[in-house]
């Protein structure tokens, strides 16, 4: 695997979040240096930084950077800005639990050490910042090796959108598996979706598996049922935002269809993720909140004129809900869940040691 890409971390002097510009990728490698709390909800609403774990990362980074620059005030107004901010980074992105989930993770360590003086409590931030993305790194190795027990030498392997390093912090989830496995010398043909209508498969991952030697091969959304059709693909592998307690999963626009066809064509589709997805409080996919994004994405962003009348109608979710009956299977670090998943995503919180 060549130098793996550090897509967010903390400035060298400390004080603010450096991202690695992904809506630049594959043509520039730009990384951006966040320092207000609009410099990082801008950089997660518009996908500079991006994928479920990742906007976790940033967001905890975030906090710790904001809390810093209030360090001179008095605790009440401390609390009060911290929590302000919070809600706000929050808003960026609604469907991905892992952004609340991280910063719910800063909010913790505020109350926990809630008689310490504001410098204490921030180097205590920092520390829970930088766990988390550590935690990151180990927990997406476990995918990797739990998910490259299921597919074997030689097999064509379908993504969708990208769940790779960048969307994480190392390997990724969903193509964990796949740069895993090249690193062990093992050979693997990956179909990847183009992901329409920001490309974050034309551009993310064939840039990441290009970069690892993985044969990867750029199709576009619709093409995904031919090349099933034509035998070419043993398992479909995606990432996901939400996981809800019956499996239910949401996961980038399109998704749901790879699932229809794989189920259609008897190929096993697996969910790549870690627990921090998983999301019990949402008892099935109806209640998971779904992005809708500027239509102007659709009509116009990656074209040198507008593909579409200007004035037309457009609806742009950014996710869809995928059937927990057409998922076969829920790889997180801590083991594969089967169905029914409502007794086995509980399960795995169990063997976490954590009780739901
Ligand atoms: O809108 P994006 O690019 O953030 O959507 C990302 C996805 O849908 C990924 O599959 C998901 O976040 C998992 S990343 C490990």
């Amino acid at each position: 695997m060549p130098d793996f890409i550090e897509n967010v971390r903390l400035s060298d002097d400390g004080k603010a979040v450096v991202i690695l510009d992904q809506t630049q990728l594959p043509n520039r490698k730009v990384y951006l240096r966040l320092e207000t709390a609009e410099d990082i909800y801008d950089a997660i609403y518009l996908l500079k930084v991006r994928g479920a774990p990742a906007i976790g990362i940033c967001g905890a980074y975030g906090m710790y950077c904001l809390a810093l620059q209030m360090r001179g005030k008095d605790k009440l107004e401390f609390d009060r800005e911290f929590d302000r901010y919070k809600k706000y980074l929050m808003a960026s992105r609604p469907t991905a639990v892992n952004l609340s989930w991280g910063l719910n993770r800063m909010e913790a360590v505020i109350k926990k050490h809630r008689e310490e003086n504001t410098e204490e409590i921030c180097r205590h931030l920092r520390e829970e910042a930088l766990a988390i993305q550590r935690e990151d790194v180990e927990m997406c190795r476990s995918i990797s090796e739990y998910g490259l027990s299921l597919i074997r030498d030689g097999d064509g392997i379908l993504t969708h959108c990208n769940a790779g390093p960048l969307a994480t912090s190392r390997y990724g989830t969903a193509l964990g598996p796949l740069l895993l496995g090249r690193e062990k010398g093992m050979n693997f043909r990956v179909f990847a979706d183009e992901t329409r209508p920001l490309l974050q498969g034309a551009r993310l991952t064939c840039y990441e598996l290009q970069n690892a030697g993985v044969d990867v091969t750029l199709i576009c959304d619709n093409m995904a049922g031919t090349v099933m059709k034509n035998g070419w693909v043993q398992a479909c592998f995606v990432g996901c935002d939400r996981v809800a307690a019956n499996g239910d999963t949401a996961n980038k626009i399109g998704t749901s269809q790879v699932a229809i066809l794989a189920a259609y064509y008897k190929i096993p589709f697996y969910v790549l993720g870690p627990t921090s997805t998983i999301d019990l409080e949402c008892p099935s996919g109806d209640s998971i909140p779904v992005e809708i994004r500027d239509g102007r994405e659709i009509k116009d962003k990656f074209y040198r004129e507008s593909m579409a009348p200007l004035s037309v109608k457009c609806y742009n979710p950014a996710f869809d809900i995928t059937d927990h009956s057409l998922i076969s299977g829920i790889v997180t670090e801590y083991g594969i869940c089967r169905p029914p998943y409502t007794d086995s995503l509980r399960m795995i919180f169990q063997k976490k040691g954590e009780t739901r």
